[in-house]
């Protein structure tokens, strides 16, 4: 159930019964004036991975002229029957979420969100059953303010009503945008009135916000507050199926990269956006691109694209394991770049175990394949190979690329717009003496 868990503090021992008194009451205190660190809801202990609708098939309502396209419980049936099928949700698919556009354009008499009666006629709750019947679970979007960026009812005023009956039809994500806000007080409170609501309805909902992308313009964002109400969060623009939405996400992810990456972990993420692999816009490379850094990125991955159609290319990108375990991994460190020059980037997460994920992205949009060299050296802060690691690339291709030391000089050929997503690992077998890196002076 979704409640904030208190703080387990250890209590130390005193002489007098009086110094333990007063003990006690400091640590109460203390625990009392200290904000919980992540929003303590149990959920989203790794990032979410789904499918959610919007890059894809957008705000397309007319079911007469668009059956197969349209925003309507068929579309979300047949995705959750594919997620099934085609192996989606073993492959840790599991979050199926419904984006903007699902509404009628009125509440109802009794003043609750409805879906659109023509699209959605059996109602939420029945998707919400047929959904988990499926073993997936179910997510569905609504707006801060006034009203939805594609005009439909707005939450303002209406916090706790949605969130109860979002509870109520079996719901168990909510992505909620910030369109038509209004004042930046009222941004702020809405995001963290919702995420009371939710909490209050004893289901457990992940919180998805869009919180920080629209306080921005008006004030740098808090995440150590937004963390304390939402699961994840989104920080930019809207994700396009484009190699330039690609490559701008990301350098905004990497310019940003010292206010966002620290505070990702367990319960609290950056989304980066949906992953738009398997639709039109991105080459083969770009598609590889994407999937290691939105692994780099600890992301959570919603794919939008049409799973009845998926290219069998697209598909075994998508669930590709090892890039799944690195996006999964169980430290929860956010990966950031280390290196940039307008040929190549470097970016490392680091990654249980001592290891680290490496993604060698080739920026150069002319040529052909580059070869990429760079020192072991600089990996993890020199601790990565130190005295020496395994090296393993995992995309495009595996490839295991043998031991390497502190000095190694390392070479990867990467397609351009491409990525190779490498791992190390430290061998397991003690160094022999005298290999070990000498300190620095
Ligand atoms: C945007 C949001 C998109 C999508 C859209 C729906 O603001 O960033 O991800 O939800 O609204 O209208």
């Amino acid at each position: 159930m979704a409640q904030q868990q208190p703080e387990r503090r250890r209590g130390g021992g005193g002489g007098g019964l009086a110094l333990l008194l007063l003990l006690l009451l400091l640590l109460l205190l203390a625990a009392a004036l200290r904000p919980a660190e992540a929003l303590e809801n149990g959920l989203a202990r790794r990032p979410p991975l789904g499918w959610l609708h919007w890059e894809r098939f957008l705000c397309q309502t007319d079911c007469a002229r668009e059956p197969h396209r349209c925003v309507s419980e068929q579309l979300f049936m047949q995705m959750a029957d594919v997620m099934v099928s085609e192996g989606w949700r073993d492959a840790g698919y599991e979050y199926l979420c419904i984006d903007d556009c699902w509404m009628a354009p009125t509440r109802d008499k009794q003043g609750r969100l409805q879906p659109d009666p023509k699209r959605f006629p059996s109602g939420i709750s029945k998707l919400a059953a047929y959904v988990h019947s499926k073993g997936l679970k179910l997510g569905i979007y609504a707006d801060v303010g006034s009203k939805t960026c594609a005009g439909f009812p707005g939450s303002k005023g209406n916090y706790k009503l949605d969130a109860d009956t979002f509870a109520s039809w079996g719901v168990d994500l909510l992505k909620f945008d910030g369109c038509n806000f209004g004042t930046l007080a009222q941004l702020v409170k809405g995001y963290k009135d919702m995420s009371r609501a939710l909490n209050e309805t004893g289901r457990s909902i992940v919180y998805s916000c869009e919180w920080p992308l629209y306080q921005r313009p008006l004030q740098k964002p808090n995440y150590t507050e937004i963390k304390q109400y939402c699961n994840y969060w989104r920080n930019y623009e809207d994700v396009y199926d484009s190699w330039c939405s690609i490559k701008d996400i990301l350098d905004w992810s990497a310019l940003h990269q010292d206010d966002i990456a620290e505070i990702a972990g367990p319960g609290g993420w950056n989304d980066p956006d949906m992953l738009v692999i398997g639709n039109f816009g991105l080459s083969r490379d770009q598609q590889v691109t994407q999937m290691a850094l939105w692994a780099i990125m600890a992301a959570p991955l919603l794919m939008s694209n049409d799973l009845r159609s998926i290219c069998p290319q697209a598909k075994a990108l998508l669930q590709n394991k090892e890039v799944i375990a690195i996006n999964q991994d169980p430290l929860g460190k956010q990966g950031y770049r280390i290196l940039a020059d307008h040929k190549f980037e470097l970016w490392e997460r680091p990654l249980s175990g001592g290891g680290y994920a490496i993604a060698v992205l080739n920026r150069q949009e002319m040529g052909g394949p580059q070869t990429i060299t760079f020192s072991t050296a600089i990996l993890g802060n020199g601790l990565a190979c130190n005295p020496t690691c395994w090296i393993q690339q995992i995309l495009p291709t595996k490839r295991e690329l043998g031991l390497h030391n502190w000095a190694s000089a390392f070479k990867v050929l990467v397609n351009p717009t491409g990525t190779a997503l490498l791992k190390t690992k430290v061998p397991e077998e003690k160094p022999a003496a005298g290999t070990r890196r000498p300190p620095e002076h």
